[in-house]
């Protein structure tokens, strides 16, 4: 009998948000008069803007005239976005990211649960916790974290570096040295931005220790403050230590339509190896890109027209969370993120587990959002929102909440 990759059955449960959506599914099924607001997935709900609108027609077009037509894409990416992405992304922010270090994919997601295929299967991680599941989940497929404990919520080869409120929800450097460290930031679940001094010591710490870290800027478009980087190469010395994962979904809203990047700087290199080469091995290998019109869509958003549409995208999106942020504050909940990021990361009231206060949401106010303890055990005590709603859901949510 052939075998199977056994790590698959050491996942416990279901990926998160798929457990949720069943929960939710239930829960409508049992209740189908009542009106479920979703504030869980971090999934965007305002329709693409005009610029990136019409560069998909215009893309469509090309499709249909065999003189335009477009097969398969570069294995990159195409040109045209990349030098774009390195134009807009990092040169305007003083970051020397070349057109070549950038890999156009569909997505972060996949980006970020794909990259660990670079490293050796005994290397250590060392993720924030709470953290975005799909590091730690990928990890684990790919047989790199040990055993879980269900009493800790723990794999047992894994570094978890604690975000509390203690210390802002930004980890503080691992008392033990990892091979590779996972960051995301702003971050997912707390909405937690790190200031440049901060993330400039993590990127001493990976250089000094010969340690990489994977840094997920998903959600850079919604800093507002001054001192937080847009990206980890406005460090010094970070071409030599970090790969950039990003995405187009949060801020220009391509989570249906998918397009990510990910940047492997050529400084980037262990044992004489070329990290960005065997990225672009990899590509070559298992990834036909993201398609023409796909990428001529992420074009479109660096154009002034594009970049100002982002702008009030993310506006849009803010405006929820300084609604939901504040809307909580002043019934006495305490509320962290929402500043520099669409998540609201707020402390369940009562005593309630993460779960408990869930199911106390849906079946109270009949609002949909994801328990902390789903993103780790430092998560527990905590739910996370999300911004990403509509205006009338936000406050409508809002209301439901402090009419319980
Ligand atoms: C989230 O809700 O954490 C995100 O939407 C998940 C994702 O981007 O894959």
């Amino acid at each position: 009998m052939y075998r199977i990759n056994d790590n698959y059955q050491k996942l416990p449960g279901s990926y998160l948000f798929s457990t949720i959506a069943k929960k939710v599914s239930a829960f409508t099924a049992e209740n189908p008069d009542k009106t479920v607001i979703r504030l869980g997935i971090g999934d965007v709900t305002q329709p693409l803007t005009g610029p990136v609108i019409d560069a998909l027609h215009k893309a469509v077009d090309e499709m249909a005239a065999g003189e335009t037509f477009h097969g398969y894409a570069p294995d990159l990416g195409y040109a045209f976005l990349r030098e774009a992405i390195a134009e807009n992304d990092f040169r305007m922010r003083g970051c020397g990211i070349s057109a070549d270090e950038i890999f156009v994919s569909d997505g972060a997601k996949c980006d970020s649960g794909n990259i660990q295929e670079l490293f050796a299967v005994d290397s250590r991680i060392a993720v924030c916790d709470p953290v975005y599941p799909v590091y730690v989940d990928s990890n684990v497929m790919a047989g790199r974290t040990g055993s879980y404990d269900p009493a800790s919520g723990r794999w047992s080869d894994v570094i978890y570096m604690p975000c509390t409120e203690g210390n802002g929800f930004v980890a503080e450097l691992p008392s033990r040295r990892p091979d590779i460290i996972y960051l995301c930031f702003p971050n997912n679940p707390t909405g937690a931005a790190i200031k440049k001094e901060q993330l400039q010591k993590w990127v001493d710490y990976a250089n000094k220790e010969g340690c990489v870290i994977i840094y997920d800027a998903a959600y850079e478009a919604y800093i507002s403050e001054q001192d937080v980087p847009h990206s980890i190469y406005e460090c010094e010395g970070a071409k030599a230590c970090a790969i950039e994962i990003r995405s187009f979904s949060k801020n220009a809203g391509f989570t249906g339509l998918r397009l990510g990047y990910t940047v492997v700087p050529k400084e980037l290199t262990s044992g004489g190896a070329s990290l960005r080469d065997m990225w672009a091995r990899r590509h070559g290998t298992k990834y036909n890109g993201a398609p023409y019109i796909v990428q001529r869509a992420g074009e479109a958003c660096y154009t002034p027209e594009g970049k100002e549409s982002i702008r009030s995208l993310v506006a849009y999106y803010m405006e929820n969370a300084r609604t939901i942020r504040d809307g909580l504050k002043e019934m006495g909940y305490t509320v962290y993120g929402g500043v520099n990021s669409p998540y609201i990361w707020l402390k369940t009231i009562d005593g309630m587990s993460s779960w408990e206060f869930f199911d106390y949401l849906l079946n109270q106010a009949n609002v949909v959002g994801t328990p902390g303890s789903g993103f780790g055990p430092s998560g527990e005590g905590f739910f996370r929102l999300t911004a990403f709603g509509t205006h009338e859901n936000s406050k409508a949510a809002l209301e439901r909440i402090a009419g319980i």
